[in-house]
């Protein structure tokens, strides 16, 4: 059997920082101990290097079809991205088609995946068109195929939308079967008012895709999920929140003892509604929702450090400059979603630990062990111990370097965060007990991430 032996590390859990030695062998950690003296395959040494869990994507959207064209990173170049930054597990969201089944959803999606990834995967499935039908599927698609969480969308009026009767219905049948339901917590009529009034008037250029979608969408939209999770008592989480408003909404939640969970992404916490001009430069930070300004970026930092929000997901859905330009005279024609996938950990590192905002435990948190217990995959995604699956990064917290198109391995012609400079790097990231990455070369082949079938969720933080 292969093995593994990293000597000297400094190895970083949410509980605990500490220096030793860990033993790899086949797909597993047997052990972690000061001075491990059994020879191994391999020998690495990393004095001077963090260790980490391997990262836990959340939220991903790869090879996803919108209006017309798809999301330019596919399972390939999506997972192989995702590795090179130390995430060694993402989970994508499979949506159901009106008039279809969930399963048809989920199928369709690991058809696409199947045999093409080089990290492991999961699915959310978002569920757009409830049904008694449907509401059936939803205890066998758990039990039978380990998806445990489920996604909703308050806007995308006319696509994904549902109403508040239909998150009813499936937050009630969630619950009663112990699951999640997520959402994407902004308003979709007040956007399609807000779109049909700027359009009336001709206000077409990017900038107005921001200010159809402004704070109180978002606000008013997770009030509203968190009291219909009230009500029924299902385990809910909210994807992609930008702003204070929702936090405030949360906080409420929290008071009258509701579990409700928060995700946040690196552009939330690090860019700003600036960069929405008249150009049409302006379209590659167009998404939904848009960034905000600088009180919602200190409200992140806070609700990180706060333990409401608990998760930080790339919700990564890049698309090459050609799709974006498709709006160039029409803010409602360019694709929405930015790409992200490959620098979620260096940029958490960088702007997060180095500038002291968290602590390197915090940083674990946020980027592994919560998602992993969240989406039911803890302890053997998430976790430094011995039994968990070897997926560990190693780090270099002193080696600085710079993001550019040029060099990320996005399968994407323009970087959101071109030019900014980093500290932090990944060196090298075992996966379920091989050599991935090593010094900016994959080692694996596609083909080696296996689909996770994912238990009931935990709720971390
Ligand atoms: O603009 C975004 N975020 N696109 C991806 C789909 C979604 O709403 O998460
Ligand atoms: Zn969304
Ligand atoms: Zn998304």
């Amino acid at each position: 059997m292969s093995s593994i032996l990293i000597k000297n590390g400094k190895i970083v859990t949410p509980e605990a920082t500490f220096i030793a030695d860990i033993y790899i062998e086949g797909e597993t950690i047997r052990e972690i101990g000061k001075t491990i003296g059994t020879t191994a395959g391999i020998t690495i040494d990393a004095t001077g290097k963090l260790i980490f869990p391997g990262g836990v994507d959340p939220h991903v959207h790869l090879e996803l079809p919108v209006a017309g064209t798809v999301s330019s990173d596919d399972y390939e170049t999506g997972t192989r991205a995702a590795l090179f930054g130390g995430s060694t597990t993402v989970i994508d969201f499979a949506n159901q088609t009106k008039g279809h089944t969930l399963l048809e959803a989920l199928e369709t999606w690991k058809n696409r995946a199947h045999g093409n990834t080089f990290c492991d995967y999961s699915f959310h499935i978002a569920i757009t068109d409830f049904n008694e039908k449907v509401k059936a599927e939803i205890g066998t698609i758990m039990a039978k195929e380990g998806i445990t969480s489920f996604k909703t969308f308050m806007a995308y009026k006319g696509t994904m939308m549902i109403d508040d009767r239909q998150m009813l219905g499936i937050m009630d049948e969630v619950k009663k079967h112990g699951g999640l339901v997520s959402v994407h917590a902004t308003n979709g009529d007040m956007i399609d008012f807000l779109t049909e009034k700027f359009k009336s008037q001709n206000k077409l250029t990017p900038r107005f895709h921001y200010l159809s979608q402004p704070e109180i969408t978002e606000t008013e939209a997770a009030g509203r999920f968190t009291d219909l999770a009230f009500l029924t008592g299902v385990n809910g989480y909210i994807v992609h929140t930008t702003c204070r408003g929702v936090l405030d909404k949360v906080r409420e939640a929290v008071k009258r003892d509701q579990k409700v969970l928060v995700e946040t992404c690196p552009q939330y916490l690090l860019l700003d509604a600036s960069v929405y001009t008249d150009s049409i430069e302006a379209a590659k930070w167009v998404m939904s929702p848009p960034l905000r300004t600088e009180k919602d970026r200190d409200a992140l930092w806070d609700g990180i450090r706060q333990g409401l929000i608990q998760t930080v997901g790339t919700d990564h859905c890049p698309f090459v400059w050609k799709d974006k330009l498709k709006g160039k005279d029409d803010f409602t024609k360019i694709p929405n979603g930015a790409p992200g996938i490959e620098h979620r950990m260096e940029l958490l590192f960088s702007e997060g630990v180095i500038k002291k905002r968290i602590s390197l435990n915090k940083f674990v948190e946020i980027t592994s062990a919560n998602a992993a217990k969240i989406f039911g995959l803890f302890p053997k995604k998430g976790a430094i111990a011995s039994g968990s699956d070897a997926d560990l990064v190693i780090f270099d917290p002193g080696k600085e370097h710079v993001i550019s198109s040029s060099t990320h391995h996005h399968h994407c012609d323009y970087s959101i965060y071109e030019g900014w400079k980093v500290t932090g790097k990944v060196s090298s990231v075992i996966m379920r007990g091989r050599l991935a990455i090593d010094n900016d070369v994959i080692e694996i082949e596609k083909g080696y991430g296996k689909f996770l079938k994912r238990g009931l969720p935990e709720m971390a933080g």
